[in-house]
């Protein structure tokens, strides 16, 4: 039986803090009275060793490169479930029922709109603006048009909130897409389920009939199962930050919005790819660029590869791997940029440098080939993450709330100068 508290001695005294107890997985120490008690604070750059919150949402095991959903394997979710549920499961903590089903899916596509003035604000924008950008500001700008959403109190008001979210959410990924490609804004269609729904607002040609394809529809379920949620990476440790302050959900999620886009978080599936373009455009060679990756003189990093937690295979860039294999199949289509990422893949893993950081493709790393399969553009991938992500922000943003989690303030080490006196500008 593990012991239940850590002694501390300092200054001559000890000190003792619980242990917090998990279900699996880590197990904490308790410091919150570190600081009365012995005047000294922790350390921990980038929270590698710092549990934020108990949660009871997702589970990840970085050794075993395991991820549960609610308790439930990410393979077994991926391969039986849809996005729609996985939604439902983790907001609600359980797998509904068929009248659950229903009635969850009937809420989101009563809120199937946006208001038109919305529309005003998505014109304004340059077509060359990241999509990204776009899509954190017209987020944000959702406050202003379902103020009921803002300071939510109740566990029933949060749930108006988040299915209000869910459903105008999918039209602000679909329309910033549009807007890149000086495409009419689509409505949706209550006939279709979500992501049907979502593919239908944003790839219909305003000039032909749209042809609903199941395997795209399948490809991008599956993809948005994967990347539903994943405990407190950076993007959903914003939405909490944020939604600490007891700022609105749209607010928040925006903030996670912002947070995903950058390249070593979200934003790595559009680096990946273009990474990709620029080995193959060099000739191919990988071993220069794997090379060139473990040169600590140069900047470049094999984007796709590490991860904070993962030291083994992203189960999720497992599946990913093989649905681009299927999918590529299915649609005919021979992408160079696979089989560069196979061969760096092939390469990384026998290679020291890599073997020894535990730097294995996490989930970024072949996602971006199955956009690209799909005629998704490359700077549209992150909105997709996002897309994927949305359902465990808000769960996350809930459970916040619900639980009643304090304000996020976290405290510093100072090393600036100590205090001194003003001098007038005359005399310096
Ligand atoms: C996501 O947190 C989540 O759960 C995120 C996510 C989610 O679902 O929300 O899984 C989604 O963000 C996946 C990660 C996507 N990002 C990338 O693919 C960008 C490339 N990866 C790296 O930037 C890096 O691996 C991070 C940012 C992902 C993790 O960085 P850490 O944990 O801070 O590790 P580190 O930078 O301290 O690296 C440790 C060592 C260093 O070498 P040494 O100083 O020990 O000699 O590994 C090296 C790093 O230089 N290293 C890499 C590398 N990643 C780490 N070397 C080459 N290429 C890489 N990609």
């Amino acid at each position: 039986m593990s012991d239940n508290k850590v002694i501390l001695n300092y200054d001559g005294k000890s000190f003792e803090y619980p242990i917090v107890d998990s279900t699996i997985g880590d197990r904490g120490i308790d410091i919150s009275k570190l600081r009365d008690q012995t005047g000294l604070i922790t350390l921990d750059l980038g929270y590698k060793n710092t549990g934020a919150t108990i949660s009871e949402i997702t589970y990840l095991d970085g050794d075993k490169g395991e991820l549960f959903y609610r308790g439930y394997p990410i393979e077994q979710i991926a391969e039986k479930s849809n996005f729609t549920e996985v939604m439902y499961l983790l907001l609600h903590g359980e797998l509904p029922s068929t009248e659950q089903f229903s009635s969850f899916e009937n809420n989101i596509k009563k809120y199937n709109f946006v208001a038109d003035e919305l529309k005003k604000l998505i014109d304004v924008f340059p077509r060359s603006a990241h999509p990204m950008g776009v899509l954190s500001s017209l987020t944000s700008a959702l406050t202003a048009f379902n103020p009921k959403a803002v300071d939510v109190k109740s566990k029933e008001e949060l749930d108006l909130a988040a299915e209000l979210m869910i459903a105008k959410f999918s039209h602000l990924c679909a329309w910033t897409y549009r807007k890149t490609q000086g495409l009419p804004i689509n409505h949706g269609d209550n006939s279709l389920n979500y992501v049907e729904n979502f593919y239908k607002m944003a790839f219909r040609l305003p000039n032909e009939e749209f042809q609903m394809d199941p395997v795209v529809v399948a490809a991008l379920d599956k993809l948005l199962i994967l990347h539903a949620d994943h405990e407190q990476n950076c993007s959903t440790s914003t939405v909490r930050m944020v939604g600490s302050a007891h700022t609105g959900l749209f607010a928040s999620i925006s903030a996670g919005v912002s947070a995903l886009w950058g390249p070593l978080h979200g934003g790595a599936n559009q680096a990946v790819i273009e990474m990709l373009e620029l080995i193959e455009k060099d000739g191919g060679d990988v071993n220069k660029w794997v090379a060139k990756a473990k040169d600590k003189n140069d900047s470049f990093r094999l984007m796709g590869f590490g991860h904070r937690v993962y030291k083994n295979f992203d189960p999720r860039a497992k599946i990913i791997k093989k649905a681009a294999d299927d999918i590529l199949g299915k649609l005919g289509i021979q992408d160079k940029a696979l089989d560069i990422a196979m061969q760096l893949e092939k390469v990384a893993l026998e290679d020291e440098y890599f073997i020894e950081r535990k730097l294995y493709p996490n989930v970024d790393f072949y996602s971006g080939i199955i956009y690209r399969a799909l005629g998704i553009p490359t700077e549209m991938f992150t909105v997709m993450f996002a897309l994927g992500r949305l359902p465990g922000w808000i769960s996350q943003w809930k459970e916040m709330r619900l639980k009643g989690d304090p304000i996020g303030r976290p405290r510093q080490i100072y090393q600036g100068s100590p205090m001194r006196d003003y001098v007038d500008i005359s005399k310096r």
